[in-house]
């Protein structure tokens, strides 16, 4: 893997870990039908109909968009540094009667694949253990047919790292707004025993919403929509949730962006 840098190293054993661990998105969605899939992988109906179309699910493996993405008829590949979370696509893809080809890597290095390989490439959130979007979205371009569609979905710079920041009164803005390594605590989760776990987390940066955005731009990658929000799993709607909890957090601050674009042709 020619960016297997330490970040890279370091996350790929944070991932291993969480997976064994049962953090959300290393637990495989085995309950989905065509209308789940498509409201988990494209809730606000840009791409359309995807059946035939050539998809990579980039650093997005764990058994859940490659899957609804099978369900939805395109032809998957996913690329996930963590054997884990792989296998989980080959096992998810399996319990529904489908195929999915899958390719140990890291998403800044694409060249297990063609130019013009895919129609679309789906990057659910995972952008942000890389310290600089740029040579991913390069690789990006290169793999999409032109006209073809890349959907990014990452963190919204603005709300990251706020969570455990509650003070008893608000979630304290206290770093600087710039692009860079943050100091996260522990994340926390539900694991798949049932109990609560707090796991030490990846390497996690943020990208500025300029940063983003002008690299897209500067890639011909045309932008067609930006919504915020919590993820699906989230209950964004609860009604008077704890302050200081994830609940109450999702619902003053939206923690994710979803950025779709089309590749100037
Ligand atoms: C938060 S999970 C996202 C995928 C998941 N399917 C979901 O539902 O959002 C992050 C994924 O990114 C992968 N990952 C982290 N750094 C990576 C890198 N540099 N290259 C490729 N994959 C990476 C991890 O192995 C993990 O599977």
């Amino acid at each position: 893997m020619a960016y297997f840098d330490d970040v890279a190293q370091y996350n790929q054993d944070r991932w291993e870990e969480l997976a064994a661990r049962g953090m959300q998105c290393t637990k495989p969605m085995l309950d989905l039908d065509a209308e789940a899939s498509l409201a988990l992988v494209d809730p606000h109906g840009v791409a359309g109909n995807v059946a035939g179309k050539d998809v990579l699910c980039l650093a997005g493996a764990g058994g859940q968009q490659s899957a609804a993405f099978g369900i939805l008829g395109a032809t998957v590949t996913v690329l996930d540094l963590t054997e884990t979370q792989l296998k989980r696509d080959h096992e998810t893809a399996a319990h529904y009667g489908l195929e999915v080809r899958t390719v140990q890597g890291d998403m800044r290095d694409l060249s297990a694949f063609d130019d013009g390989a895919f129609d679309l490439v789906h990057h659910a959130y995972s952008i942000n253990f890389v310290p600089d979007p740029m040579p991913v979205f390069r690789e990006v371009v290169r793999v999409l047919r032109p006209g073809g569609l890349y959907m990014l979905r990452c963190a919204n710079p603005f709300a990251q790292d706020l969570y455990s920041r509650w003070n008893g009164d608000g979630y304290v803005l206290k770093d600087r707004y710039e692009d860079g390594e943050l100091n996260e605590a522990p994340w926390e989760f539900q694991g798949f025993d049932g109990n609560r776990e707090k796991v030490v987390g990846a390497r996690t940066f943020r990208h500025t919403l300029s940063t983003l955005l002008n690299g897209l731009a500067e890639m011909r990658l045309v932008l067609l929509g930006l919504w915020e929000g919590a993820a699906l799993w989230d209950d964004a709607g609860a009604k008077a949730p704890e302050p200081g909890s994830w609940e109450h957090f999702v619902s003053v601050a939206p923690p994710y962006q979803t950025i779709w674009t089309r590749l100037d042709s």
